[in-house]
């Protein structure tokens, strides 16, 4: 049973960040590196606690908002959390 639950939690972290985009090029001031880093640690760092929010269900204020109110929960520097941020708000529209 246990090991039952653990394979669908994989199955589901897997389809969650498979639905975040991958970033293929640069935006106008983040460069493609820092964006893959970016996605890189998000999916690392946020989702052990509860499924990954894509990008377009918060705004960039609310986004701001929720990564410094996660911050501490997540255990992540503030350059870290900025690359969060960037990858976030570079998301296609
Ligand atoms: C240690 C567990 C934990 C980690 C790690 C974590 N979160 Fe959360 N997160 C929570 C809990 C618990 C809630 C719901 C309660 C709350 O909003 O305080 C939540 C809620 C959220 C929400 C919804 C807020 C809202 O107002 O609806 C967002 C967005 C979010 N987290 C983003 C992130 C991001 C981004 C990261 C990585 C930097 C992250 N979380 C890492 C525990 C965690």
């Amino acid at each position: 049973m246990k090991k039952l639950i653990l394979f669908i939690s994989i199955l589901l972290i897997i389809s969650c960040s498979s639905k975040l985009y991958v970033p293929k090029s640069e935006s106008s001031t983040v460069s493609v590196d820092d964006l893959k880093t970016g996605r890189e640690i998000y999916v690392k760092k946020c989702s052990s606690c509860h499924q990954l929010f894509l990008p377009n269900q918060y705004n960039e204020k609310a986004w701001s908002l929720n990564l410094t109110e996660m911050q501490d929960r997540a255990k992540i520097t503030d350059a870290e959390k900025q690359l969060i941020y960037q990858y976030i708000v570079n998301a296609p529209k």
